[in-house]
């Protein structure tokens, strides 16, 4: 692999800036090139979060979705287009590594973690060496922002996806002591529908943009909104042994 850059996939953390590592910050000073994920039309998360660090003449790489909610999960054209978009993706960031230069992917959270890093990850993994930078991950800063802790003693903590069915997210949801939702948005009604008919509702919290400025944090009895946002996590707090 001599003369091929090398690729970092480094890990943000849940959102305040200093949450981030020692490494994922001298990294990002470091680079030159900068790649991030973002919905068309936005910055992007991972991009606010790392810009108060990035060097004024970094070249940026943004990595547009084309689909976000356009088309549901269970049509076969979701994967035909999010596959060639992440082909698309590796196709831009070979040239720069192909002429020996360093790309740094900044991530959400933390990369190995329901993160979009790892579908360059697999697909670069035989062309360039990759260094993965692990981070706290947003779950984390979510549970410590209800200042709770989320498990005790033997709980069984599940993390779900807001865009998993109804039923599956019931089934799961009355198995677990401890419970993390994320990916909600537009799911938000199918998930409250959900927590209801596993009598957890009255125990959830939502938290918006954990350790983030605009920070929200309530009782989900309290939240009143039709949707959530994309970067909202539902919580339910395990009840294990406490000696
Ligand atoms: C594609 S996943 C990425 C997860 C990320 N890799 C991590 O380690 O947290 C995106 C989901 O993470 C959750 N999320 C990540 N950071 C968050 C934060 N600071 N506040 C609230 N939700 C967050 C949201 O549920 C969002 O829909």
């Amino acid at each position: 692999m001599k003369n091929i850059g090398q690729l970092h996939g480094v890990g943000l953390g849940p959102g305040a800036t200093d949450l981030m590592s020692v490494r994922a910050d001298r990294l990002i000073r470091g680079a030159k090139h900068i790649a991030f994920f973002r919905k068309m039309g936005s910055k992007g998360h991972a991009w606010t979060i790392a810009s108060p660090l990035l060097s004024r003449d970094v070249n940026e790489i943004a990595l547009e979705y084309p689909v976000t909610t356009e088309i549901k999960l269970t049509d076969p054209r979701y994967n035909e287009v999010l596959s060639e978009f992440y082909a698309n993706c590796c196709n831009r960031l070979k040239e720069y590594l192909g002429n020996g230069e360093d790309v740094v992917v900044l991530c959400e959270g933390d990369p190995f973690f329901y993160g979009s890093f790892m579908h360059l990850h697999s697909r670069l993994a035989n062309f360039a060496r990759i260094q993965v930078v692990p981070a706290t991950t947003g779950m984390s800063g979510a549970w410590t922002a209800t200042g709770q802790p989320i498990t005790w003693g033997d709980d069984v903590l599940t993390v779900l996806m807001g865009t998993m069915p109804k039923e599956e997210l019931v089934y799961q949801m009355n198995k677990t002591d401890a419970l993390v939702i994320m990916k909600i948005g537009k799911n938000y009604q199918k998930v409250k529908a959900a927590l209801k008919e596993a009598n957890l509702f009255n125990r959830a919290w939502s938290v918006h943009y954990a350790t983030m400025e605009n920070q929200k944090v309530l009782k989900l009895s309290d939240y009143l909104s039709e949707e959530m946002p994309y970067f909202g996590i539902i919580l339910v707090h395990g009840t294990g042994r406490r000696p």
